[in-house]
């Protein structure tokens, strides 16, 4: 029967406790092998070089710039007299044109420094020569807070020129290019650690950042004393660089606990996780497909499950399928539902509210040119909370590995812990946000974990880097 046949197209999408599991336990596999010097692995680990989470006494105005999610954001944010919670933003929002996207590096960072031009302008503070953070929400090789070699693009990115240069370099050329505002660059962060920062700020026991958006990720605050590859990179000086930071952490108030412990945010960069094959037991044709027709190929499947570019994605590639067999669609398959990319992020949030009639789920994929029956729409509801449930469990599993991590290096029984949150698919999905915290909450049974959504994105968090870089430079 019909049932029969779309239960079974859905099954490899309904994953048991069994597997959860060992996504967690290849989770924590993966954070451990990144965290070694010696040779390559799938999940990176970059260091930040933030070496604490704030303390209240940032103050000053800066700017941040956020490029990497759906748009492009120009931040002014001021704390002021260096009072927790007195803090003003003003922002602005750019999109992003894709063929800027996918055109060249100085096409895009000239993009950028013309919407910054406009931001200044917009705040009448064009010949400010304000300190500046910069969100680049893509992975980065850092050597120093101001400097990050992009490793390779991701999500919808390709612009020619940038993988392996210094993008603080890239775009401090086109502000000279441009020649008619200057910008003191003082850090580039990445968006999940602009992210923690940020929800830091408000909730001391924030210590992870994660990402579920366009892409996806996590930061976390690990001990120095197990990221061997700083200590291999920088040798010596690291010595130097602890005691530095364990000065720095005394003189904020202090933290309950472990705060005397060296520690860097780590950049996980968990988005890589199955690159080398260690997923293909839950990977599904359809999730192949998906791979397949990506701008990057073979890289970041684990991001190709479970975030917001490419869900829609993965529901369209089995609307195809079963339409191709017959049982949906009345067997049509339709130019429009052969177009990559016509299920955003917000239209499956919107098909998937349990608020919605069938007959608004079949108003709006009217809208995507879609003709349904009620019949169609009870089956196309059903491919997208297959699709998203299994995202969020798959996020829950990471997370479930993170803080336990956490919970070991501390020696703890019982860790109390605190997530900084983003991104469109927590925010407006209506049921990923709930599957996420009860996944993580099942399989990491001595935690508790607590999900704090972020306010102001990562800008705000991106400035209280740059404050504290600032302060040491002053
Ligand atoms: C924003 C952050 O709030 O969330 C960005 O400031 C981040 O840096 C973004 O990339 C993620 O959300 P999305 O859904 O736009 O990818
Ligand atoms: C991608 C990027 C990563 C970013 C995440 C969320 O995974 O590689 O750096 O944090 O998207 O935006």
């Amino acid at each position: 029967s019909q049932r029969r046949q779309v239960d079974e197209t859905l099954a490899p999408f309904r994953l048991s406790q069994e597997q959860l599991q060992l996504v967690k336990t290849r989770m924590r596999a993966g954070l451990e092998a990144g965290l070694k010097s010696k040779g390559p692995s799938t999940i990176k680990m970059l260091p930040s070089f933030v070496y604490r989470t704030p303390d209240g006494t940032e103050k000053g105005k800066y700017l941040a710039l956020d490029l990497g999610g759906t748009n492009f954001r120009a931040l002014l944010v001021n704390f002021k007299k260096g009072l927790q919670h007195n803090v003003r933003l003003y922002h602005k929002i750019y999109t992003i044109p894709q063929e800027i996207m996918q055109g060249t590096g100085e096409e895009l960072f000239d993009h950028i420094a013309q919407c910054v031009s406009d931001f200044l302008d917009y705040m009448g503070m064009k010949n400010a020569h304000l300190p500046a953070g910069f969100t680049f929400s893509f992975p980065c090789e850092q050597t120093a807070i101001d400097t990050g070699t992009l490793v390779s693009w991701t999500k919808g990115y390709k612009a020619t020129d940038c993988e392996g240069h210094d993008v603080v370099s890239l775009l401090r050329e086109a502000i000279k290019r441009r020649n008619e505002f200057d910008l003191d660059i003082v850090a580039v962060v990445n968006d999940t650690v602009g992210t923690m920062m940020s929800c830091a700020y408000e909730d001391p026991q924030c210590e992870i950042g994660l990402i579920a958006g366009t892409g996806t990720n996590v930061c976390y605050m690990e001990e120095l004393k197990n990221i061997e590859k700083t200590e291999q990179k920088f040798g010596k000086t690291e010595e130097g660089e602890k005691e530095e930071h364990m000065d720095e952490g005394t003189e904020g108030e202090k933290k309950e606990g472990d705060a005397e412990i060296p520690k860097m945010c780590i950049n996980t960069e968990w988005g890589g996780l199955g690159d080398d094959g260690s997923l293909d037991d839950i990977i599904t044709p359809y999730d192949v497909e998906v791979n397949q027709n990506s701008l990057n190929p073979g890289k970041q499947r684990f991001e190709k499950l479970t975030s917001g570019m490419y869900l829609g994605e993965v529901v369209r590639q089995v609307l195809l399928d079963l339409t191709r067999g017959g049982l949906l669609f009345r067997g049509h398959v339709t130019e429009t539902l052969k177009t990559p990319g016509i299920f955003q992020t917000k239209y499956l949030s919107q098909i998937e509210s349990d608020r919605l009639a069938l007959l608004q789920v079949r108003s709006i994929l009217q809208q995507l040119g879609l003709n349904s029956t009620c019949d169609d729409s009870i089956i196309v509801k059903e491919v997208c909370g297959a699709v998203s449930r299994r995202a969020a469990q798959l996020c829950g599993a990471g997370m479930a590995a993170v803080v336990e991590k956490i919970r070991e290096n501390r020696g703890l029984v019982h860790l109390n812990i605190t997530v900084g949150v983003d991104g469109a698919l927590y925010k407006l999905h209506p049921h990923f946000a709930g599957v996420l915290q009860e996944t993580a909450r099942i399989l990491a049974p001595q935690c508790n974990v607590t999900f704090l959504p972020s306010e102001e994105g990562s800008g705000k968090g991106a400035a209280l880097i740059t404050a504290v870089a600032r302060q040491k430079h002053d």
